[in-house]
């Protein structure tokens, strides 16, 4: 490529106005169909603006994946914090995923870590927390803390937290929580008295066609410059689909794919075709919102499972394939592999992310008598090797 040519690339038009309003982390200014939620959310939490105690209040949203959980809860919070200010309280907002902050006590050093400048080390979670409390009083502050797909907690972890304000007490816990999790998940750790901690559990049903379409409407109009998807019969078929699945992601990310397939292929408009070629490449289940976040040990070990599928050619897999597959690809890139047990965690890990699934068979005529097959949920091993691909040379590359 020449000069002029390098040039002539980037003087191509894009059909996009705005591509990162598509990104998964993105916060629209406004948010529709979400009117009773948020309104939960401010009648909870408003009392910490009313009251001159400032109570600790605690709110969960519960709901399957892509109905718009994180979307409301970052979009409450950032406007809360907002008329909070304007209210002369200072709110510092954090958010954490717990898919990058496994345990009570990761979220409590990266707070410490952030409002005291010190490591924490050597402290125990309650004396961490006791010094970030007595931090909020000093300045006067107060603290929201969002913790997104909070099942990925242990139920004691959760409850601990839930508890600041009892342990610590009311008037020195200047801290509420917004808790959010899938509704199946938050199953298998809610507890009594969990429950009897939490001021209001919020619960958001899948969109309907006149919801979805009023979203997507909005979300295309933000994305696309004019004309792009010039007739409302386009926008009904992406309509359709978020339904059928029951989440918006999938509506979301079929835009994006649409757009990046016109900007490659020099089009200027999105077609019905483009449209059903690009919800042929989004999988329902699979989390693509997550793959890229996952541990460096979770990663290849993925990568081991998908390649012995690949290799078998069968549905699933075991354990012990996928574990060769694993240390033959760590070994590639100069990484010492881990032993089989903490493979198996990783492997139990994955499961729990809903990125594979995996079981325990008896085999008849094993002297072991019992085996873990592994297999995907519904994305192919050939698309999640090139997606893993992608980020393994990323990583670890050189
Ligand atoms: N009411 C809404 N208005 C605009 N965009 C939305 C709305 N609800 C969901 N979305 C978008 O749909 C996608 C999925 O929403 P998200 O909040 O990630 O779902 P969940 O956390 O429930 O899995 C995101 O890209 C989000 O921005
Ligand atoms: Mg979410």
């Amino acid at each position: 490529m020449d000069e002029d040519e390098f040039r002539k690339q980037f003087m191509k038009k894009s059909v996009f106005r705005q591509a990162s309003s598509l990104d998964l982390s993105y916060v629209p200014e406004k948010l529709y169909c979400r009117d009773e939620a948020l309104k939960a959310l401010i009648f909870n939490f408003r009392r910490i603006m009313d009251e001159r105690e400032q109570p600790s209040v605690n709110c969960l949203i519960l709901g399957k994946g892509g109905v718009g959980k994180t979307c409301t809860a970052r979009y409450f919070g950032k406007n809360f914090r907002t008329i909070a200010i304007e209210n002369d309280i200072k709110l510092f907002l954090e958010y954490f995923n717990c898919i990058n902050f496994r345990s009570k006590s990761k979220i409590i050093r990266e707070l410490l870590a952030k409002y005291q400048h010190g490591s924490g080390r050597g402290f125990s979670d309650d004396e961490a927390l006791k010094l970030i409390l007595s931090q909020l009083i000093r300045e006067q502050g107060y603290m929201l803390l969002v913790i997104d797909e909070i099942h990925l907690l242990k139920s004691d972890d959760v409850l601990a937290l839930l508890d600041i304000a009892e342990t610590f007490g009311h008037q020195n816990a200047k801290l509420s929580l917004l808790l959010i999790s899938r509704s199946k998940d938050w199953m298998n750790i809610e507890t009594e008295r969990i429950l009897s901690r939490l001021n209001e559990k919020i619960i958001l049903k899948p969109y309907n066609f006149e919801e979805s379409m009023q979203i997507l409407q909005y979300r295309s109009d933000l994305a696309f410059k004019e004309n792009v998807i010039d007739n409302i019969n386009l926008l009904a078929m992406i309509g359709q689909i978020v339904v059928d699945h029951k989440n918006m992601r999938h509506g979301i990310e079929i835009l994006r794919k649409s757009g990046s397939y016109c900007d490659k292929e020099g089009l200027d408009q999105i077609t019905a075709d483009i449209i059903r070629e690009a919800s042929n490449d989004v999988y329902p289940t699979f989390r693509n919102d997550i793959i890229d976040q996952l541990k460096d040990q979770e990663i290849l070990a993925l990568y081991g499972i998908v390649r012995s599928l690949i290799n078998k050619g069968e549905p699933f897999t075991l354990v012990d394939d996928a574990f060769e597959e694993y240390k033959a690809i760590s070994e590639n890139y100069s990484i010492e592999p881990h032993v089989k047990m903490s493979f198996r965690k990783y492997v139990r890990q994955l499961t729990q992310l809903k990125i594979v699934a995996s079981k325990t068979v008896r085999i008849e005529d094993a002297t072991r008598g019992r085996h873990l097959e592994i297999t995907l949920l519904d994305i192919p091993a050939r698309k999640l090797m090139e997606l893993l691909e992608d980020i393994i040379e990323k990583k670890f590359g050189t």
